[in-house]
């Protein structure tokens, strides 16, 4: 049955990256005659522009009829200005709301090409994997009440709530415990629990869940030593659980590790795996348009898309092993390239995928 997957370039480098994540979806269709269709839609500050909305209905529309989203990304300093509610970033919030897309995974991998790249040092990171899954539809992000008020001695005061009910703790919990029995039976959920009764209910309710995964082993972090841990001593983590925010943070950091952010995709799963996958970094506004971003977490994110939204862990494969030819080919994106390697731009590295590819299937 033909699939149909909304392609949203957004902003900055995003138009650059999914260019090359569609160039490897067209080598996949074509070598192994996948019936997939594609149509793209106008998200963020482009959509803004044109439209004065970041998020248009119908490409609100278009995300909720397809199967699967593959997203840029969003935002730039152009938009900064603009009032809370037309900013690029709430076209992203919108869809996540909107598509009930809770479950967020965020997949830390080093390639063994990148230990160097690092920050950290070799033995610190090498082998490193990591899957953060992070509470995306609810916490701090969505609280009400929310904003800017002026309070009794007419001074302005700011405000968010973080709240999370039983329930949105409870499934975002089975999503993780699922994905550990998966891979080294270990959970670390983090909280910040000594001060925050949100987040010790999180706590207690994520406690009552292990019950049902006995073969997983849970332990729980406060968020502070969880940030320090991940750079201390990284390899301790299997599956790390956390809210909203926290996973906001934590994420970005243990994306580092790996030593770029420009490797790491992502994806956004609602309670049947419909999803929206994106790379973890953002539109880079700096380097929009020079044609040197990296595009592999974008390719990656479509890897993700096949293996979660799609059930094809063998596409999935075929796009991670192209990516492990090219690096292992020395191709090198400006950010992770290094002394021997070919330093090359974001249609290069998205045309050596796509010989990989070609190659690695016939
Ligand atoms: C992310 C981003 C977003 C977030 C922004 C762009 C709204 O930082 O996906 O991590 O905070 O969730
Ligand atoms: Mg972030």
């Amino acid at each position: 049955m033909m699939k149909k997957i909304a392609v949203l370039a957004g902003d900055g480098i995003g138009p650059e990256i999914i260019a090359e994540a569609l160039k490897v979806l067209d080598c996949l269709k074509a070598e192994c005659g996948l019936p997939i269709e594609i149509e793209q839609a106008l998200i963020g500050g482009a959509a803004y522009d044109a439209m004065g909305t970041p998020l248009p209905a119908q490409t609100l529309k278009l995300a909720q009829q397809s199967d699967a989203i593959l997203l840029g990304a969003v935002g730039g300093p152009k938009w900064e200005p603009l009032d809370y509610a037309a900013r690029p970033e709430r076209a992203l919030l919108g869809l996540r709301a909107e598509l009930n897309l809770f479950a967020n995974l965020r997949p830390a991998i080093l390639y063994p090409h990148l230990v160097d790249a690092s920050t950290l040092k070799p033995d610190i990171v090498s082998g490193l994997d990591i899957m953060i899954v992070r509470e995306l539809t609810g916490g701090i992000y969505f609280g009400r009440p929310r904003g800017v008020r002026v309070n009794q001695s007419g001074e302005r005061e700011g405000f968010n709530t973080l709240v999370y009910s039983e329930s949105e703790i409870r499934r975002i919990a089975q999503s993780a415990f699922r994905i550990a029995q998966k891979r080294e039976h270990k959970l670390c959920s983090v909280d910040k629990a000594n001060v925050l009764e949100c987040t010790e209910l999180w706590r207690n309710v994520v406690t009552e869940v292990a019950k049902e995964y006995a073969d997983v082993e849970l332990k729980h972090l406060y968020v502070d030593n969880a940030a320090m841990q991940l750079v201390r001593c990284p390899k301790q983590f299997d599956v790390l659980l956390t809210d909203n925010l926290f996973g906001d943070i934590l994420s970005d950091c243990a994306a580092m590790l790996t030593g770029s952010i420009g490797m790491l995709p992502s994806a956004s799963l609602d309670k049947d795996n419909k999803g929206m996958y994106e790379p973890i970094h953002g539109s880079a506004p700096d380097i929009a348009g020079k044609g040197i971003a990296n595009p592999l977490a974008t390719i990656l994110s479509l890897a993700m898309l096949f293996r979660y939204s799609f059930g094809d862990a063998e596409s999935a494969c075929y796009v991670e092993r192209a990516v492990t030819s090219a690096l292992d080919a020395g191709y090198r994106t400006a950010d992770i390239h290094s002394e021997g390697t070919a330093k090359v731009g974001t249609s290069e590295m998205g045309s050596a995928i796509v010989d990989a590819l070609r190659a690695s299937i016939h």
